[in-house]
């Protein structure tokens, strides 16, 4: 490391800018933006904009030595003999000097930023590779929340009153990585700053008071297996637990990325041994919060959608213990993505319905009457070893046997089968797609599916 990246104050005296064109002018930019007050040198009135002088000191012609007394650094891109010459001038004065472009003349250069207010991430790369920079700036603006500055902003408005408590053996560390992991963090960060400046306000004053910190859970959805496809929130949840009460359905690529030093439960069912059972998750739960934790509670696919996610939250809401909910993306959502298979079509498919076979009365005994019109879509979970009921329950509601189906098994994972045909031959094509967890879909949209047009073009190849 040639350069070592610090933060510079730069509005307490003139910072020099020396020449025109495009780099002199990106300079100009970055320094007015940091508040700095500008002093540019330029041969002549004719080389610049109106505008762009604005809030500027300018001074026709080269800097005199007078004119380095004073300034605070020196910014120049004023052709090479020029460059050479005031950065030797620069440096006998120890004045911080940046010659554009020559790392070996310089003694700052500029990073790549990432501004968002009070959170600036800088990029250097020892001014080797400007473009590496950039693209590297390009990466964090897509992971870095949209409100993280003001988020900062808020934190620092209430920081002397907490670093105040210190004495009395608090700490504040904790305090706030819980509010920037918590309900707090994810409340502004998602637009609602009021609602989380009161609830940093309540937290404050439970600090004042002594009382014990307490954790919170967030209930995540690891959408249908691969890991690419977690949210970017359900990611960051990963990484900030303390510990991770997982489900069956979760993926070992996805529990990868739970943070290195978090504790990891497996706590649904696995290979035919009963899981924990709810009551004891919910128990579970609530005493790790209490404990002071940050919980994940990670389901597969969507943790509203047959997942138990309403349950659970009850149960943590009724014990007084916060609870944010981490979408995921359903299996129904993934596994149409990875078959090609449109779940609503324009004009032809207009409805989806997204229903589970396994019901407390039997999937022999669900209502299959609101299903049967033809521009419904019907995406079924938990269906493979009800397969033969919902082809029954569904011809006699009325659904044409030749509608369209698929059965998508282990959907977005590596060993994943889609297998395709018509509803009369539904309970066969579930045992062709092997193990689950599967998900079936019945309807006109299977046959716009990539999966579909597949088994055709093998069927006409056989004949
Ligand atoms: C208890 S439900 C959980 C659903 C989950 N919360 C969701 O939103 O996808 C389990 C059922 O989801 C479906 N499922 C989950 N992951 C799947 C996958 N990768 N491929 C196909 N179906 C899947 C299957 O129907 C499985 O029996």
């Amino acid at each position: 490391m040639r350069f070592l990246p610090l933060f510079f104050d730069l509005t307490h005296g003139p910072v020099m800018l020396v020449g025109m064109g495009p780099q002199a002018l990106a300079k100009l930019r970055i320094l007015k933006a940091a508040g700095a007050l500008v002093r540019w040198h330029v041969l002549s009135h004719d080389d610049v904009e109106v505008d762009e002088t604005e809030g500027v000191d300018l001074r026709i012609g080269l800097p005199t030595s007078e004119d380095f007394l004073g300034a605070v650094a020196l910014v120049a891109s004023a052709g090479a003999a020029t460059d050479q010459r005031l950065a030797g001038q620069a440096r006998a004065m120890n004045l911080p000097v940046n010659i554009v472009d020559r790392p070996d003349l310089s003694t700052f250069i500029f990073p790549s930023i990432v501004d968002r207010g009070d959170v600036v991430v800088a990029i250097g790369t020892g001014g080797t590779s400007p473009v590496l920079a950039r693209r590297l700036r390009e990466k964090i603006e897509e992971v870095l929340p949209e409100r993280i500055g003001e988020f900062a902003g808020l934190m620092g408005r209430y920081r002397e009153r907490l670093n105040a408590l210190r004495h009395r053996g608090f700490s504040t560390r904790q305090f706030w990585e819980r509010v920037i992991d918590g309900p707090i963090g994810a409340l502004f960060l998602s637009g609602r700053s009021a609602k989380a400046e009161a609830a940093l306000i309540i937290e404050v004053d439970r600090a004042g008071l002594g009382s014990p910190q307490q954790g919170h859970v967030q209930i995540v959805g690891a959408g249908p297996g691969d890991p690419d496809l977690l949210t970017l929130k359900a990611f960051h949840a990963l990484q900030s637990a303390d510990i991770v009460l997982t489900d069956d359905l979760v993926s070992s690529a996805i529990l990868a990325r739970v943070r290195r030093d978090a504790e990891i439960v497996h706590v649904g069912k696995r290979k035919g041994q009963p899981g924990i059972g709810q009551d004891a998750i919910n128990s579970r739960l609530i005493a790790e919060a209490k404990a002071g934790r940050n919980v994940v509670r990670l389901k597969g696919g969507d943790p509203f959608i047959f997942g138990r996610g309403g349950e659970e939250c009850q149960a943590l809401e009724a014990a007084g213990v916060t609870v944010t909910i981490v979408p995921g993306i359903t299996a129904a959502l993934g596994c149409a993505a990875e078959a090609g298979l449109p779940l609503t079509f324009r004009k032809e498919s207009t409805r989806l319905s997204i229903i589970t076979a396994n019901t407390a009365a039997g999937a022999e005994n669900i209502d299959w009457s609101g299903l049967a019109d033809r521009s419904t879509t019907v995406a079924i979970y938990m269906g493979l070893t009800a397969a033969a009921s919902v082809r029954d329950g569904l011809v006699a509601a009325g659904r044409d046997p030749q509608t369209p189906v698929a059965v998508l098994a282990r959907g977005t994972r590596p060993d994943s089968r889609s297998v395709t045909g018509t509803l009369s031959r539904l309970p066969a094509l579930a045992a062709a797609a092997g193990e689950g967890p599967a998900l079936i879909v019945v309807g006109d949209v299977v046959a716009h599916s990539r999966a579909w047009k597949e088994a055709v073009e093998l069927l006409e190849m056989a004949a």
